[in-house]
């Protein structure tokens, strides 16, 4: 969390206040902090913990770490370097990337400097004429995977960063083709590198679960749902073809008054079994918080705004801190709690509220 201090100094008021809002008086975002309280860790000793192993298998690739990069959009707004600061530590780091849709950098740029085509966020292009070429594009640059967010449809209110964006006295006509405090969001995705040659408007609200299969069938990526905060949904997802579900509130910036992401996972790892891919994000800030996720059930976790701290701190560097603090943290939990690898990690490592789950 020291990066957050200086993530703060560094950033303008605007752009800072982007990275830092919920909604509303962000109590959702509150909440992916503190429901970790709820959760205890049983510890068990007289394991050989010499050598942790956190490789993890998702959709057939074997994974460094069970930590991956989750959609954070517009990153040149956190350092000039942006996206390709991010994709070359995620690189150093060997740790997966996500790509938002409005990324201020390319998927083909991202994916020459991390060396492989990162996992793409899809926010859904408001007609299928456009989500068609959308995904054929980031299809064509070898994207493995595709996460449609879906937590965004119905619109939201970022008070804090409305805030935040009106007490920024520049002027952000030199960089946005629009004045981002007009809430213009069209206008503004025209700039994006992922809406070249496409309207701009996006996240249509009348999406069904009908969309998903009509996605499914677009595409030969695995499609993953962003955004599922029931068991009920998740058991729609994987009824409709989706290959995973996302746990998550998109970091508090969505729904306000909603339960942290750690409290809602274990309902959904219930419903879906533990063969089906379940990950999770928000409010992971520490090895620890890693831990339990994976104890609940989660297969991998996302993290956002801690990476961004580090970008807009220190660039490349800062991102590869992150991800080394993370890893270590993770490391330590799992040999101090006698499961130093993943298989080992289970619902017997962990507590909610002091009984067993
Ligand atoms: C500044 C910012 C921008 C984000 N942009 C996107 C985005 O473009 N697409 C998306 O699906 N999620 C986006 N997210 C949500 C993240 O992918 C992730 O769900 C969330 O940040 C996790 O919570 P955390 O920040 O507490 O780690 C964004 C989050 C932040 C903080």
């Amino acid at each position: 969390m020291d990066f957050e201090l200086l993530a703060r100094k560094a950033l303008p008021p605007a752009h800072w206040g982007y990275l830092t809002t919920g909604v509303d008086d962000d109590k959702t975002l509150r909440m992916n902090r503190e429901a970790f309280d709820h959760y205890q860790l049983r510890a068990r000793r007289l394991v050989d913990v010499t050598h942790a192993d956190l490789k993890t298998e998702v959709f057939g690739a074997m994974w460094e770490t069970p930590i991956y990069i989750s959609a954070v959009g517009s990153q040149r707004a956190f350092h000039p370097e942006g996206e390709i600061a991010t994709a070359r530590a995620a690189k150093a780091k060997k740790t997966t990337q996500m790509l938002s849709t409005v990324a201020s950098t390319a998927v083909e740029e991202v994916t020459s400097a991390l060396g492989t085509a990162p996992w793409y966020q899809l926010y859904m292009p408001a007609t299928w004429d456009d989500t068609e070429k959308m995904v054929k594009r980031v299809e064509a640059a070898g994207c493995p995977v595709l996460a449609w967010t879906i937590d965004l449809l119905a619109g939201r209110n970022t008070e804090t960063g409305t805030r935040f964006a009106r007490a920024d006295q520049r002027d952000c006509s030199t960089c946005h083709n629009t004045s981002p405090k007009a809430g213009a969001s069209t206008q503004r995705n025209q700039g994006k590198p992922m809406f070249a040659g496409l309207s701009g408007n996006m996240n249509p609200p009348g999406a069904t679960w009908s969309y998903v299969d009509r996605l499914k069938k677009m595409t030969r990526m695995k499609l993953v749902l962003k955004g599922i905060d029931t068991a009920e949904d998740a058991k729609l997802a994987r009824e409709h073809g989706a290959d995973g579900v996302i746990v998550s509130n998109h970091g508090g910036r969505a729904a306000e008054t909603g339960r942290g992401t750690i409290d809602i996972l274990p309902e959904v790892v219930d419903a879906v079994g533990s063969q089906f891919p379940v990950f999770v994000d928000g409010g992971f800030r520490r090895g620890s918080d890693v831990y339990k996720a994976l104890a609940i059930g989660a297969r991998a976790v996302g993290i956002g705004r801690p990476y961004i701290y580090g970008l807009s701190a220190f660039g490349q560097e800062g991102v590869e801190r992150v991800l080394e603090i993370f890893r270590a943290e993770l490391t330590l939990t799992m040999r101090q709690c006698g499961t130093p690898s993943i298989a080992q990690i289970g619902r017997a490592s962990v507590l909610r509220n002091g009984a067993r789950l």
